[in-house]
C-alpha cells in the first residue's frame, strides 16, 4: 500500500515573516505516521529558514527545481548536493510552469530528474497537458512522451526512489480541477506505462494529483485508486487550508 503524500509548491511567494506565520499553521498538520507524509517546497532562499522551523516534525523540505549539471559556472542555478546540504528530501523537476516559461524541454526535465538522483534527491516528476492537448485528444501521448523521456535517461531503476505528479496545465491555478476520473484515468495510463518496465516498481511508485487541489475537493481526488496524494499549489499558502488537504490526506501506508 502507497501512504499518501501531500506536497506544498509555494511557487514565488512568500516572505520570511509571511513563512514563519504559515509553517507554523502547517505543523499543525503533522500527523506523523497517522496522516500523509507533507514535504513543503518553499523558494530557495528561504529553504534553509522554513527547513529550520520544521525540525523534529515529521515534515518533509523540497526544492521547485534544481540544475541539471553537478556544480560549475551556471550563474544564477542552484544544484542537488546544495538542496541536499540545506536539509531538502525532495526536488520538483518539469513542472509546467518551467517547461512553460522557461523553456524545458523533456531532455532538460530528464537530466534534472537524473541529476536530482544522483544526489540522494527523491525527484517529483511533473507531468501533464494543455487544455488544446486534452480537446485534440492528445493527453495520453504527451504525458507518455514526458515520462518516456525521462526513463529513457534514467531508466527504471530511476524510478524506484522517485514521485510523479499528474498536473493538466488547465487545472493549474485556474480553480478547475480535473474531475476524480479524470485524473484517475491518466494516472492509470502512467502507472501501466512503468508496470511495462517493472510491476513492483509501478505498485510502490506514488503519483500525486495537482491542479486546483483545494480542502473542498482533496478528499474525493485522494481516494482514487491510483491517486497518491496531491501536489499543491495555491491552496498551501493559507495553513488552515492546507492543513485541512492534509487531514483529507486518503489512504494511509499499511
Ligand atoms: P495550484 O498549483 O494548486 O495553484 O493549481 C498546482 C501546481 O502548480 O503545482
Amino acid at each position: 500500500m502507497r501512504r499518501s503524500l501531500v506536497a506544498g509548491n509555494w511557487k514565488m511567494h512568500g516572505s520570511r515573516s509571511d513563512n514563519t506565520r504559515l509553517v507554523e499553521e502547517i505543523l499543525r498538520a503533522d500527523q506523523g505516521d497517522a496522516g500523509p507524509e507533507i514535504l513543503v517546497c518553499p523558494p530557495f532562499v528561504y529553504l534553509w529558514e522554513v527547513g529550520r522551523q520544521l525540525r523534529g516534525s515529521s515534515l518533509a523540505l523540497g526544492g521547485q527545481d534544481v540544475c541539471a549539471e553537478a556544480a560549475g559556472a551556471h550563474t544564477g542555478e542552484v544544484s542537488a548536493s546544495m538542496l541536499k546540504d540545506v536539509g531538502c528530501s525532495h526536488a520538483i523537476v518539469g513542472h509546467s510552469e518551467r517547461r512553460a516559461l522557461y523553456g524545458e524541454d523533456d531532455q532538460l526535465v530528464a537530466r534534472k530528474f537524473a541529476a536530482a538522483q544522483r544526489e540522494g534527491l527523491t525527484p517529483i516528476l511533473c507531468v501533464g497537458e494543455t487544455l488544446e492537448e486534452r480537446e485534440e485528444g492528445r493527453t495520453a501521448e504527451v504525458v507518455l512522451r514526458q515520462l518516456d523521456a525521462v526513463l529513457g535517461v534514467a531508466g527504471t531503476d530511476g524510478f524506484m526512489r522517485a514521485v510523479m505528479a499528474y498536473e493538466p496545465v488547465w487545472a493549474i491555478g485556474t480553480g478547475k480541477n480535473a474531475t476524480p476520473d479524470q485524473a484517475q484515468e491518466v494516472h492509470a495510463l502512467l502507472r501501466a506505462r512503468l508496470a511495462e518496465k517493472d510491476a513492483t516498481m509501478a505498485a510502490c511508485l506514488r503519483i500525486l494529483y495537482g491542479g486546483s487541489v483545494k480542502a473542498v475537493n482533496a478528499a474525493e481526488l485522494f481516494a482514487m485508486p491510483d491517486v497518491d496524494g496531491g501536489l499543491v499549489g495555491g491552496a498551501s499558502l493559507n495553513g488552515e487550508e492546507f492543513r485541512r488537504i492534509c487531514e483529507g490526506g486518503g489512504k494511509q501506508g499499511a
